[in-house]
């Protein structure tokens, strides 16, 4: 019998971005339903990637110097191995400057525009440099962007759009019509209010004179595609062309899982692209809500970013996936604490769940040699115990299509509790006195570790890496994707017999004078902050060492179409630095000026060569023009 699909995606990510905690948490709660369907025998596929074209590459990459593909081959790496270090079971990790996805979108664009989907038109709007957006008038927040409040430039220009509006009226009906379509609930009608409004048509072009870094537009070269109408295209560019996305059984997804802030995109620009194609939209859109810390968004300027690899390195990985998808109902907003997290590894993880293993272990050396026991027996506290058990697995199961992952937890901690209140009643340590008690004892010993391999399934996805130990530590060898949850259909999978290993302690506690130390050094209160995340204070700037220095030799760094190579005079000595001006400058025309270079910044490699420096220069649309002084300045000389 061919295997049930199941496709999850999470939203590819800004290759800009550090990743942080709310990325991790999307990517985890993807995981999660994606074990979680293993489990259950499912054909699972689960993508995530990287989101790589745009202005804030482009800028990114000419400010270092490099071409924006070199960019983000490098910077998608710090994706990929926290998704390793986050044990995340991704399929596979679409990137959108892969040719894979380029092909579609340009196949997409060309098969759009031939239907007449798309049309040029001239356009007059308000557009957000850092959004990559256009604004109408009447959308904007006291003149600014409604979305950054920054400043929005008034952009007048020919561009391309995809008739958006004509499937106004299709995609209200659907919304309304599948209860399932957009969830939660109350985000299905945040989205049917935005369509309260007449739906306008996307502009799905950027001219490449002032963006070139994008997916040039098969039927007119002057333009690039937009960075959404690219990006959400990654859900289906993975299975390769529309004939093999119709038979590949992946599509409509099961779930496209994103953060609330993106939601009207999905909902609204994806669904009406996939209409326009041909193709089914996913079958649902789950918003969850967003993470902030002490109540503010996180961001660089802020210094407030939660670093999920510190978190790893001092808690493990599976307290972190734990405790995002314990703390909050999914699809609501949360606040961080480092001091929340150490609160829920103490006593969910380390008191409850951790202690009930580590004493049904110790118990099971203790008392049969480490043997797990043949039931003998019966006592009237046993039905209590796999009743509860029944009960968690069926409402579990049912939670776990809900992605209503908070109350599984709570609903497999009824189950800890249980258990351990079960050995509390039943008291070991006593049964092992008495010729009758030492048969009790059998059954007791045998369905505590029952119970706690039911617990290690159900546990599974969101703590990978812990129930496995708990299941070695039980004596079963086989991993629990390959026992899944038709193991636990029925009490007592558990095999006599089996030799229990050593007990291990799966989650340490922390104890109050150690985490008064974790708390200090990793919520230390930051400078403090300005009224605009933007300013620096005179002093931060003063460490910037400025100066000026004349140019000795200049020449160009082999392969790269972008480097010249500086020999530079700063007075004190000379420099070597790497200009990313080789497109706007000939290296003879270069020697004997004067430039101003940042004479203490770290010295970095730039295609294997030290660059010890960096020389100051304005970008304007990819035209370099170096910083000067119309008189000569001589050699060191500080600026200010
Ligand atoms: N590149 C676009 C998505 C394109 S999908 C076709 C994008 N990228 S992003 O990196 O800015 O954000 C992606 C997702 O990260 C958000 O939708 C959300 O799922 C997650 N989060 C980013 N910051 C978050 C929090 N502070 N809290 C929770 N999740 C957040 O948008």
């Amino acid at each position: 019998m061919p295997q049930d699909k199941f496709y999850i995606t999470t939203p590819i990510y800004y290759v800009n971005d550090v990743p942080h905690i709310g990325h991790a948490y999307t990517t985890i709660a993807a995981d999660v339903a994606a074990r979680y369907k293993r489990l259950e025998g499912f054909e699972v596929f689960f993508l995530t990637g990287t989101d790589e074209h745009g202005q804030k590459v482009q800028q990114a990459a000419n400010n270092l110097g490099v071409s924006p593909q070199e960019h983000v081959d490098k910077l998608h790496q710090r994706f990929k191995e926290l998704w390793v270090r986050l044990n995340i079971s991704n399929s596979d990790f679409i990137r959108t400057t892969e040719e894979r996805h380029k092909k579609l979108v340009g196949d997409i664009l060309q098969e759009l525009h031939s239907k007449d989907e798309i049309y040029k038109a001239s356009y007059e709007g308000w557009y957000c440099t850092p959004c990559e957006r256009f604004w109408t008038e009447k959308d904007l927040a006291e003149g600014n962007c409604p979305e950054c409040k920054r400043k929005v430039d008034k952009i007048k220009e020919h561009n391309y759009f995809f008739r958006m509006s004509k499937y106004q009226e299709w995609l209200i009906d659907r919304i309304k019509n599948d209860p399932h379509f957009i969830l939660p609930a109350s985000r299905k009608n945040e989205v049917l209010g935005f369509l309260d409004k007449p739906l306008e048509d996307l502009c799905i072009s950027r001219p490449k004179s002032r963006l070139p870094w994008g997916i040039p537009l098969p039927f007119d070269e002057e333009y690039v595609t937009y960075v959404w109408f690219d990006a959400l295209i990654n859900y289906i560019s993975i299975h390769g062309s529309l004939d093999d996305i119709k038979a590949c059984g992946f599509w409509p997804a099961d779930h496209n899982m994103v953060g609330k802030d993106i939601l009207t995109t999905h909902a609204v620009y994806w669904s009406t692209m996939l209409k326009a194609i041909g193709l089914e939209p996913p079958k649902n859109i789950f918003a969850h809500g967003w993470w902030t810390v002490n109540g503010q968004k996180m961001s660089k300027s802020l210094q407030n970013v939660v670093e999920p690899n510190k978190l790893i390195d001092q808690f493990g990985v599976d307290v972190i996936r734990y405790f995002l998808l314990r703390e909050v109902p999914f699809g609501l907003d949360g606040d961080f604490s480092h001091k929340a997290l150490i609160g829920r590894l103490n006593s969910d993880l380390a008191n409850n769940f951790g202690n009930l293993l580590n004493r049904t272990v110790n118990m099971m050396k203790k008392f049969f040699d480490g043997v797990i026991p043949t039931p003998a027996a019966e006592g009237p506290e046993d039905n209590l115990l796999t009743e509860k058990a029944s009960e968690v697995i069926t409402e579990v199961r049912k939670l776990y299509n809900e992605l209503a992952y908070n109350k599984i937890l709570q609903k497999i901690w009824e189950l800890v509790d249980v258990t351990n209140q079960y050995i509390d009643k039943t008291g070991p340590w006593n049964l092992v006195k008495t010729e009758e008690g030492k048969e009790r004892l059998k059954t007791v010993m045998y369905n505590s570790a029952e119970s706690l391999r039911i617990l290690g399934v159900l546990l599974n996805p969101f703590m990978p890496q812990s129930t496995e130990s708990l299941m070695k530590q039980l004596g079963l060898e086989t991993s629990i994707e390959e026992q899944g949850m038709k193991s636990i259909d029925q009490w007592g999978g558990l095999k006599s017999g089996s030799q229990t290993q050593k007990a291990k302690q799966l989650f340490p506690r922390i104890e109050d004078k150690q985490a008064a130390k974790i708390l200090a050094e990793l919520s230390a209160p930051k400078e403090e902050q300005k009224e605009d995340g933007n300013q620096i204070t005179i002093d931060e700037f003063m460490k910037v060492e400025l100066r000026t220095g004349k140019i000795l030799e200049a020449e160009k760094v082999k392969k790269s179409k972008k480097l010249i190579q500086l020999k530079i005079d700063i007075g004190t000595g000379t420099r070597q630095v790497l200009a990313g001006i080789a497109e706007s400058y000939e290296p003879e025309d270069l020697i004997g000026r004067t430039v101003i270079i940042v004479a203490n910044l770290k010295p970095a490699k730039l295609m294997g060569i030290e660059s010890q420096g960096m020389v100051l220069a304005a970008s304007n649309d990819g035209n370099i023009l170096l910083a000067g002084f119309d008189q000569e300045p001589g050699q060191g000389i500080q600026v200010r």
